[in-house]
């Protein structure tokens, strides 16, 4: 079998169009303007590309940006003081610290000084407790981005065996928990898993987030399976500095039925969900219905 493509730059560009469309009507019948903030600590350079990146797409969807871009010696307190004027600004809809943060600050603390409703990274403990629990929360980016596209390329997911490899809390946990809300049955692999090749060869869903360069083999794939590969890896091959994702894109697309791939494939989709966030943080501080479609 040779694999489907999921082309995820052009579910990215779809998601990203009915975010515009949103955020015209709230301007027209509600005159309000969605905003989000992000927040940069230091100068790490793929930071710096992030953060660039997201500035200029909440621009083109007709959203308000506001960056802010703060030394890498910035203290905790004053880091505290920015997010606490951010979550008492009406005008600020959603808030993303880029992570990960220097060293003297502490993670956690910052990540849980947003407030819930704005969070739109969903990494705050009362997003986490309520998408554990089957509440509506605001869910973290990437895994609401392979939700959707494996919504999109199946309809249903019900039933099906979900294999996620990588246990992290920006990925593998919420999308675990995104699976089971869909009704499927989910393994979470990880380093210590006892024979990973068997685990994933049982999965009609592999979700691959583990940050290793092409770790998962074609013959880990069972045939027809759907391989979303979350990873994004720079490697030098031939002498050229080149992308891949965590799974071997070759031989996987001989027994997959079908895969995202790297680049085009999860990352893409990660900025268009966090847009799509901060539209329905925007809809529900301001008691509006929320777009369908744009959440889980
Ligand atoms: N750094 C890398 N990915 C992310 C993300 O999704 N959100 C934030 N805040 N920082 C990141």
């Amino acid at each position: 079998m040779v694999a489907q493509v999921i082309d995820g730059k052009a579910f990215a560009a779809k998601v990203r169009t009915q975010v515009a469309d949103q955020v015209a009507k709230l301007k027209e019948e509600n005159g309000i303007t969605p905003g989000l903030a992000v927040v940069l600590v230091g100068e790490d350079p793929a930071s710096q590309v992030y953060v660039r990146s997201k500035g200029k797409m909440t621009v083109e969807v007709g959203m308000n940006s506001y960056e802010h871009k703060l030394d890498v010696e910035t203290s905790e307190e004053d880091l505290l003081a920015l997010i606490d004027k951010l979550n008492n600004d009406p005008a600020v809809h959603g808030i993303l610290v880029q992570l990960p943060l220097p060293k003297h600050l502490n993670e956690d603390l910052v990540i849980n000084s947003i407030d819930p409703a704005k969070d739109v990274d969903g990494f705050h403990i009362s997003n986490v407790g309520l998408l554990g629990t089957g509440q509506k929360s605001m869910v973290p980016c990437t895994p609401l981005g392979c939700l959707m596209m494996l919504r999109d390329h199946h309809g249903s997911i019900s039933g099906m065996d979900a294999v996620i490899i990588g246990r992290s809390n920006i990925v593998g946990k919420p999308m675990a928990q995104l699976l089971l809300g869909d009704s499927c049955t989910v393994t979470i692999a990880h380093s210590r898993t006892k024979d990973l090749p068997d685990v994933v060869r049982r999965a009609d869903i592999v979700v691959a987030a583990v940050g290793r360069p092409e770790m998962v083999p074609g013959d880990w794939i069972k045939e027809g399976a759907t391989v979303i590969d979350v990873g994004i890896n720079r490697i030098e091959r031939d002498g050229k500095n080149k992308l891949v994702g965590d799974v071997d894109y070759a031989s996987a697309s001989e027994n997959a039925g079908a895969i995202t791939p790297v680049p085009g494939g999860v990352g893409p989709m990660t900025i268009a969900c966090l847009l799509a966030n901060t539209v329905t943080a925007c809809c529900r501080a301001n008691g509006l219905p929320e777009p369908e479609g744009l959440t889980a």
